[in-house]
């Protein structure tokens, strides 16, 4: 892959690595597309809300997972999980423009937005693979075929806000998937482990998650997934104005 860098020793070591990969030009396209669709009326935006586990398994209470979610601070479905925080949240998974196209949402508007959002979930798909092949090289793993098969890779836009600060957004938490890839953010927030991370230009930062722990846990002792929090560091200017994050879960399929 070209302009790809990746310590895959490095990343092995410590569970989380700088990676460089050529997305940066596809950010702005994305946020822009982002917040003209926060800006659309609310009833056009509920039409992009799919709750894909309700539609297959109507028994069951899940969150929405595909599209978007505004979180205004309700209640979680799951009693036993805390009340929701306040963002909005666009989940661009592949079937995303299927489901759009299937419930007739007129998309034109937004078109430049979605292929914004699968140019770069596709180059975060094409990294992780090349990710996942640097690592069986070293190891003797089989992730590089788990990882293609994936129809799973999530990348996740967030709007929060304005927000105080030392307010901790996000509570400490490991996420479930293999690797979460940070790439790009208005300020830095994410603090892995206790250290303020930071992505920008073509830089993202890769950390592990659970799946990969249980997968290579081992063949590498030290594979653990990162506790990870999102708190408003002091002097943040997020005091006076929202934050816009992108993220992408890269899950295997096993
Ligand atoms: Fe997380």
């Amino acid at each position: 892959m070209e302009g790809f860098q990746f310590d895959a020793d490095a990343f092995l070591r410590d569970s989380k690595a700088r990676l460089k990969f050529r997305y940066s030009h596809l950010i702005k396209p994305v946020f822009d597309g982002f917040d003209a669709l926060l800006a659309e009326p609310e009833d056009y935006q509920a039409l992009w809300t799919f709750d894909v586990d309700q539609m297959e398994f109507p028994a069951r209470k899940a969150d929405p997972d595909d599209g978007l979610v505004i979180r205004r601070g309700e209640k979680n479905a799951d009693p036993l999980m805390p009340a929701y925080d306040v963002k909005a949240v666009m989940q661009y998974t592949e079937r995303v423009p299927y489901l759009l196209e299937s419930r007739g949402v007129d998309m034109t508007r937004h078109l430049p937005f979605l292929e914004a959002c699968a140019e770069l979930l596709h180059a975060n798909k094409t990294a992780a693979l090349a990710m996942a092949k640097a690592i069986d090289a070293r190891k003797g793993s089989r992730l590089f075929p788990a990882i293609l098969r994936s129809t799973e890779h999530r990348m996740r836009l967030l709007c929060y806000p304005p927000q105080a600060e030392g307010t901790v957004i996000g509570k400490k938490h490991k996420d479930r998937c293999d690797w979460t890839i940070h790439m790009a953010e208005d300020f830095p927030a994410c603090h892995v482990k206790g250290e303020l991370i930071e992505a920008k230009d073509d830089d993202a930062f890769v950390f592990a998650s659970s799946r990969f722990e249980q997968h290579m846990g081992g063949l590498v002792p030290t594979a653990e997934a990162q506790e990870h929090e999102i708190k408003v560091p002091p002097g943040s200017p997020w005091a006076n104005r929202p934050r816009h994050c992108a993220v992408t879960f890269i899950r295997s399929d096993r």
